[in-house]
């Protein structure tokens, strides 16, 4: 069985960011993401309907982190110093070595190469810090942005779950990716 520990937080930098952990003061920022519906268009996970549920959001996340279940990073951009966005690993299943990627920025930041960015950095952490052998991502097939993201930090297609998820009045399509931490070697 996998020991997590993510105490202390674990800050991550990368050329153009940095990862550091959730505060209240984003929930504007996380707010803006989730409560936008083109931005949750491949997310089969209700609007937020006020900044209190993004607290709320935050609150949990950090929650996750403070029991070592699961970690989210704020991602921050270096040249603005801004909160752009949001990433981890979540739905961790330590008994397995295997974990969960989520990612999402801002529209105004996005096609920056940003999130790929994030996501070695991200993947570094689980494979080299946290020793999980596997990282899934499971999006939608039509989520082509997401898709290069995976393709771009060498993650491998496994196939399609049929209509596995229902929400929002209609069955949704999930595709199943993962990269294990030997493929990671390969990204360098
Ligand atoms: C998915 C998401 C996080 C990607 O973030 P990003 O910072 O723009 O990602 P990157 O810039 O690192 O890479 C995006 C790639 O997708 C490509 N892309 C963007 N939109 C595309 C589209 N509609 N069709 C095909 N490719 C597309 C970009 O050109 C880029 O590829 P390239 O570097 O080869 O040119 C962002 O689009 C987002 O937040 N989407 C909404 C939330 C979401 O869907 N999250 C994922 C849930 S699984």
């Amino acid at each position: 069985m996998l020991h997590l520990s993510f105490y202390p937080f674990p800050e991550l930098e990368s050329a153009r960011l940095f990862l550091r952990r959730l505060k209240p003061s984003d929930s504007s920022m996380v707010y803006a993401l989730r409560s936008n519906p083109q931005n949750m268009k491949y997310l089969p996970r209700p609007l937020l309907k006020n900044l209190g549920q993004a607290e709320d959001l935050i609150a949990l996340m950090n929650k996750k982190i403070d029991n070592n279940t699961d970690i989210n990073w704020a991602v921050v951009e270096k040249k603005s110093a801004k909160a752009i966005g949001f990433m981890g690993l979540y739905r961790s299943k330590p008994e397995h070595y295997s974990t969960e990627l989520g990612y999402m920025l801002l529209p105004e930041f996005q096609n920056q190469g940003y999130t790929s960015e994030a996501v070695h950095k991200i993947l570094e952490f689980a494979f080299k810090k946290i020793h999980f052998h596997r990282v899934e991502a499971i999006i939608d097939p039509l989520n082509d942005a997401s898709k290069r993201v995976l393709e771009k930090n060498n993650f491998k297609r496994e196939g399609l779950l049929r209509q596995n998820e229902f929400f929002g009045g209609r069955f949704w399509d999930s595709e199943v990716y993962s990269i294990l931490d030997f493929e990671f070697e390969l990204t360098k």
